[in-house]
């Protein structure tokens, strides 16, 4: 094991130790401690889910990137594993970034960007983002003799030598597949896809998707999958410029649904769709279980507004891993059935009336998973303020004459959080609809009419702020059913 992991794994339970009892979400994978960014090689091996993470145990705003390592046996209770790559090589040694994981004849192989970063004898500077290996037993791993696999001389002409990382690799057949975000110089993101029959030796098949100046400048932390028939190619696009309620403006996520035109290796669109309307949801990544679900799990941050309370010694986490499906041309998601395994306390009203501000008997608490569901009313607004008390709340707030749902922490009590409010336009239902929201101390993951859409986003709101507020103008009629999620 090299010096520059025997640190990290040192370090890491080390500090570990030091950070308070219950600081932590409590079924949401977080950094260890120091900084954590992108899943990174959520995947199947041995019968355990394994996720890998962006992390500089050293620090908890971004630098230095080695991957940690997770894993969990049902998506919800995790088990913290020691540093799995670390920046120790020649061509890595400015960081180990993004990129993912299969299991091949019981071993584990990691595929991720090496990123070379130096200053040459002339003065210039050189950067370079290669694809490299690693292979392992789903704890320690080696990293190829053979490395870097993927150099960016074998990309089209015209393409960025710099901008070339986060390899999705995948197995079919008996070939390997790899996806990999990059940039074209003219015309901004791009999605190139390469094959190999031993992980090694890689061969350019071609450009699947493209920018063409509109989604962006680069195309981040690609994955590409079937799902009940249609192909998805999930991408991270940064320098976005905001469109209406469907795009803000930075990084945003996208998912671009089609058809797959095999001989050309091209998508041919049908849908190109925020993948989640909220402020912290970023690079997602996904793995199929044994029963053939499609799983998606995302970093639970924002790089444009780096919130985390200053008296943390971590920053950054997950978002519960989430259910795909695919129904008439539209990406459904919901957090994994597994989370019901930890349902406790179930609090039911039906039928109930809120015309103004309404509390609930049990209706509270910052770790819970709750349905809302407005059957009718003569009302133009409806909200829900979580984690209240008498200074703040985040809001939760449906819109029944423009059909926008808008996620607010304003009052959340950060003076900080200059980027806090999102809205999104929802399909029209006559007033009806449906909020699923997932608390975890500090996250609200918020599932639209069963999971049709999704916002997700942070707040730092203290702990004991913990009162749940129904608002409505007009009378509106609900269901709740909320359960605690005890892990
Ligand atoms: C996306 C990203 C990736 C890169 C990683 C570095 O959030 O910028 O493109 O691999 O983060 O940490």
């Amino acid at each position: 094991m090299s010096k520059v992991l025997e640190k990290a794994r040192k370090y890491e339970i080390e500090v570990s130790k030091q950070i308070p009892e219950g600081q932590k979400p409590s079924f949401h994978v977080c950094a260890p401690v120091g900084w954590i960014n992108d899943p990174n090689g959520f995947s199947l091996y041995q019968g355990e889910y394994h996720l890998f993470y962006q992390y500089d145990p050293y620090h908890v705003t971004q630098g230095l990137m080695h991957w940690g390592h997770s894993k969990s046996k049902d998506f919800i209770k995790w088990e913290q594993l020691p540093c799995a790559l670390a920046p120790d090589s020649s061509y890595d040694g400015q960081g180990c970034f993004s990129g993912s994981a299969v299991e091949h004849d019981g071993k584990h192989i990691l595929m991720y960007t090496g990123v070379l970063d130096k200053e040459q004898e002339d003065g210039s500077r050189l950067l370079r983002q290669t694809q490299c290996i690693a292979i392992g037993d789903g704890v320690n791993y080696e990293k190829l003799d053979s490395n870097p696999v993927i150099t960016s001389d074998l990309l089209p002409e015209g393409s960025s030598r710099e901008d070339f990382r986060d390899p999705k690799i995948w197995i079919e057949g008996e070939d390997f597949y790899a996806i990999i975000g990059s940039r074209s110089d003219n015309t901004g993101g791009q999605i190139v896809l390469f094959k190999s029959k031993d992980a090694k030796n890689w061969e350019y098949l071609g450009i699947v998707d493209e920018s063409r100046n509109e989604y962006g400048k680069m195309w981040e932390c690609p994955d590409f999958i079937y799902i009940d028939g249609k192909l998805v190619l999930l991408i991270s696009p940064t320098d976005m410029l905001a469109e209406g309620l469907e795009f803000h403006n930075g990084n945003n996520t996208i998912y671009i649904l089609g058809d797959y035109d095999l001989e050309n290796h091209k998508l041919i669109r049908e849908r190109v769709t925020a993948i989640d309307y909220g402020l912290d949801f970023y690079a997602p990544q996904t793995l199929e279980t044994a029963d053939c679900r499609r799983i998606m799990i995302a970093w639970m941050q924002s790089w444009d507004n780096h919130i985390t309370p200053k008296h943390f010694k971590w920053s950054g986490l997950m978002t519960v891993p989430r259910e795909l499906c695919v129904k008439n041309g539209i990406l459904y998601q919901n957090p994994v059935r597994e989370l019901e395994n930890y349902y406790q306390d179930k609090v039911e009203y039906e039928a109930v009336t809120v015309n103004g501000e309404k509390e609930f008997i049990g209706i509270q608490g910052r770790q819970f998973d709750m349905t809302v569901e407005v059957e009718t009313g003569d009302y133009k607004e409806f909200a829900v303020r979580l984690a209240a008390d008498d200074k703040c709340y985040s809001v939760l707030h449906y819109n029944a004459k423009e059909n926008t749902v808008t996620f607010d922490r304003t009052c959340s009590g950060l003076s900080k959080d200059i980027i806090h409010k999102r809205s999104m336009y929802v399909k029209e239902q006559g007033g009806k609809i449906k909020l699923r929201i997932l608390m975890d101390k500090y996250s609200v993951e918020v599932f639209v009419n069963d999971g049709e859409q999704a916002m997700t986003s942070l707040i730092y709101t203290s702990m004991e702020a913990d009162q749940i507020r129904f608002l409505s103008k007009g009378e509106v009629k609900c269901n709740i059913v909320k359960y605690d999620v005890v892990i």
